[in-house]
């Protein structure tokens, strides 16, 4: 088999079979087929498209060209969560201790962030002490004991990945829907769960832009997952405002735990509480007659707070900034950005506002930009809400005040105001299965 003719045939349209899928990952990664050759493929790809069974194919290759997590020593249905990523995005620090307590085992591994703000393990590493690396043992033990626990990537999981997503970088072919589907599903898929929960967000500050994307993108994971013999969810949700108020390391960890204790924002409070039932339901603990319900009892009971304190002690974390989060390190600056001019908040660019929280150094410009734990902005007025000119919009928390002008210029462009009460803001669009 020639690396030559399966470019060839790609780039003509044709669709390629199982033991030449098998063959392209399997040289790839052994380093038989140069980049350039796997380069030109990607792109043939991105033109052509890959048919369902193709990317089903190409996934499954991927997943086994590493480790794959057997968790089976852990007891009961174990059921992952993967987020396409957003901003202020913490529902799995919510959405895990409250499936957790109800029974569901979470045993999941986490990226750092790819885009402008930091991702799950950037935001569990703001608690002082805890550990993100675990031997497999541990991670084992701590599920087994307190239902949960969520770990940074092994090193071996996926090399494919890697590789290919180094070169998609650097070739323009990120952007091109079964290679994103195949990346993100041969991850899940090697992580070793029994059902998996896709958030796939829509709208600026989502990977996906479009809601037709999100809906493409989801149906083809959800495919994948099933091709696989995993059962597979997918629920399409918004991401054109920044889901809850705040938005950077400790301060979404903050806002985490109030959730947890009921008082957190309506809106990320009806999205957790949406997907952890969706995962209850997937775990086969309740039917969707009850589902909400029981998230609703987990947190008035307060059990699912306790789940994640477990988890935080179980990892070396100082709970004493989860009983109390006043305890939490704060930012040395402060910045109050306002309004100028009236009007009802009829647009919030959340892109745009995550790269303001990048410029403050809650998210990294660079692969190796350091963090600072407790910068990021907490948004006083989000979309719907009426403002008079002169009122706080957001508050900027940064460790140097020359960080203010140019992330409080970014934050104020990312509001438009309207005379007219907008639309209420719909937060969860579709379910994919
Ligand atoms: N996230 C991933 O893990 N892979 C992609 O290709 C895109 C987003």
């Amino acid at each position: 088999m020639r690396m030559y003719d399966l470019i060839e045939k790609k780039k003509r349209g044709g669709e390629l079979a199982d033991e030449e899928i098998l063959f392209m990952i399997r040289s790839f990664v052994d380093g038989s087929i140069p980049d350039y050759q796997m380069s030109a493929m990607l792109m043939a790809i991105c033109f052509q498209g890959m048919t369902e069974h193709e990317t089903a194919k190409m996934t499954l290759a991927m997943r086994d060209s590493g480790d794959v997590i057997d968790l089976s020593p852990i007891h009961g249905v174990k059921v992952d969560k993967h987020s396409t990523g957003g901003v202020g995005d913490k529902t799995t620090l919510i959405v895990a201790p409250i499936a957790a307590a109800c029974g569901v085992r979470i045993a999941k591994m986490s990226g750092r962030g790819l885009g402008h703000t930091g991702g799950t393990i950037d935001k569990l590493e703001s608690i002082p002490g805890f550990r993100i690396a675990l031997s497999e043992e541990e991670f084992f033990d701590i599920v087994n004991t307190t239902g949960l626990s969520v770990i940074g990537q092994t090193g071996n999981l996926v090399p494919a990945d890697k590789k290919l997503y180094a070169l998609r970088d650097v070739t323009a072919t990120v952007d091109c829907l079964p290679l994103i589907a195949s990346s993100i599903m041969s991850k899940k898929l090697a992580a070793g769960s029994d059902a998996i929960l896709l958030d796939v967000k829509t709208g600026s500050g989502a990977f996906m832009k479009t809601m037709e994307d999100a809906i493409r993108l989801a149906e083809t994971m959800v495919a994948i997952g099933e091709h696989a013999g995993k059962r597979t969810v997918a629920m399409i949700t918004e991401m054109g405002v920044p889901l809850g108020r705040a938005i950077g390391n400790s301060l979404e960890v903050i806002e985490a735990v109030q959730t947890l204790k009921g008082e957190g924002p309506k809106d990320l409070y009806a999205v957790c509480r949406s997907l952890a039932a969706e995962m209850m339901i997937l775990a086969g603990v309740c039917d969707e007659a009850s589902a909400s319900a029981a998230v609703d009892d987990a947190v008035t009971s307060g059990r699912a707070l306790a789940a994640l304190r477990a988890m935080v002690a179980a990892q070396g974390g100082d709970v004493s900034v989860i009983n109390d989060t006043e305890r939490f390190a704060k930012a040395a600056c402060r910045y109050e950005v306002r309004a100028v001019q009236s009007g009802y908040v009829c647009h919030m660019d959340a892109e745009q506002i995550g790269i303001a929280s990048m410029k403050l150094g809650a998210g990294r410009a660079r692969k190796e930009d350091a963090l600072d734990y407790s910068a990021g902005i907490i948004l006083q007025k989000k979309y719907g809400d009426k403002v008079e000119a002169g009122d706080v919009l957001a508050t900027l928390c940064a460790g140097r005040e020359e960080l203010f002008p140019d992330a409080a210029a970014t934050l104020q462009a990312a509001y438009r105001f309207a005379e007219e009460e907008p639309s209420p803001e719909q937060l969860i669009y579709a379910k994919v299965d």
